[in-house]
């Protein structure tokens, strides 16, 4: 089986480096992203392993399926990047749905803790012996209530550590479950109430644009915006408006909406064309990470390992637990709840 890996960074060949050669399995890395212009190097390959920022259009599917290609096995839980609607009855994409939630949500309050309490600014001080206190009085968590939008492993594992500092949590989800003290409440009764909203759904036609003007003007005045799940849940434009009208009290950023031709590569040395997004980075109350929230050596290897064994379900057995199709959850006749593969 021959795998090809599009944006293959050096930490994935090392969580990956243990299975070369197993079980038949033949490892190939690029770090060019997928797109139309490098879908070439797909040729032959049975397999293509992509990440968050690689674009599985509809075109590059098309390429895909004329090289051959049997799966497109996504190394992250996202799915939001390929067209499952193209790759149905040609290509099968599975994908890491859990790999280690803890990563994401413990992120997620690094995040928080470092914008209220002014870690970020506070680092630089000292670095260069400036021990003074001036503009860094932050706010206690405790008694703050934080409304969490996506109540699934990552959300779950954030209300956790919410808990723990003493939060009250709201919580908005499109599927509530019962989860013990945690209200669930409408979106804009959420929006109306919490001092920090952290996001952890998925980003799909419903839930884009989710954090817009509309939203803000409801939101606390000075409220925290948190965002680890997908850039385009929020506006941009309009979260830039909302920092600057003083509405909004600081972001903490680890994805963005545009992203993919920025994020996971070092262009310190060039000039940003993105005006929104460097305008928020010379903000004080943004934080920005490059899409790291998952980056720990737990989540690395449990990314590999079901990756690993998402490609040897696929060429061994019938059943493909970690299949996604274009019509997943909306068939009552669905295969995959009778152990089948989608098509
Ligand atoms: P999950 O599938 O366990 O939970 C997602 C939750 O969102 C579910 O409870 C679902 O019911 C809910 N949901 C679906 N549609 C909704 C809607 N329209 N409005 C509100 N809630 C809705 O997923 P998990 O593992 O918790 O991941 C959440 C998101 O985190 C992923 O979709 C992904 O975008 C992001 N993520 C980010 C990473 C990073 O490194 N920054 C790493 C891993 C995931």
């Amino acid at each position: 089986m021959r795998i090809v890996f599009f944006d293959a960074k050096d930490y994935d060949k090392k969580a990956f480096e243990q299975y070369e050669g197993k079980e038949g399995l033949e490892f190939k890395y690029y770090e060019t992203k997928l797109c139309e212009d490098t879908a070439e190097l797909a040729r032959g390959a049975d397999v293509v392993c992509v990440f968050v920022n690689d674009d599985v259009n509809a075109a590059v599917i098309e390429k895909l399926y004329d090289f051959g290609v049997k799966l497109i096995a996504l190394r992250c839980a996202g799915y939001n990047n390929v067209d499952l609607s193209a790759a149905y009855e040609k290509i099968h994409v599975v994908r890491v749905p859990a790999y280690s939630p803890y990563a994401v949500a413990e992120h997620t309050m690094a995040l928080l803790l470092c914008s209220i309490r002014r870690i970020h600014k506070a680092y630089i001080r000292t670095k260069d012996f400036n021990f003074s206190l001036k503009g860094l009085t932050g706010f206690d968590l405790h008694g703050k209530t934080v409304g969490v939008i996506g109540t699934g492993k990552i959300g779950r594992a954030f209300i956790d550590i919410c808990r723990g500092f003493g939060m009250k949590v709201l919580a908005y989800d499109k599927y509530p479950a019962e989860i013990e003290g945690v209200r669930y409440t409408e979106l804009d009764e959420l929006f109306r109430q919490s001092d920090i909203i952290s996001l952890h759904c998925p980003l799909t036609e419903e839930t884009a644009h989710l954090i817009n003007k509309d939203s803000i003007a409801k939101m606390r005045k000075g409220v925290v915006i948190v965002n680890t799940s997908r850039g385009a849940l929020i506006d941009s434009e309009d979260l830039l408006a909302g920092l600057k009208e003083r509405r909004i009290g600081a972001a903490c950023l680890d994805v963005y909406e545009e992203e993919s031709d920025l994020f996971f590569e070092d262009f310190s040395g060039h000039i940003v064309n993105d005006d929104t997004l460097a305008r928020l980075i010379t903000m004080p109350n943004v934080i920005v990470t490059s899409h790291q929230a998952f980056l720990t050596e737990e989540a690395l290897s449990g990314i590999a390992e079901t990756t690993v064994k998402n490609i040897l379900d696929f060429f061994g057995r019938q059943e493909l637990e970690n299949e996604v199709c274009y019509h997943c959850g909306d068939f009552d006749d669905c295969k995959k709840k009778r152990k089948e593969k989608c098509f």
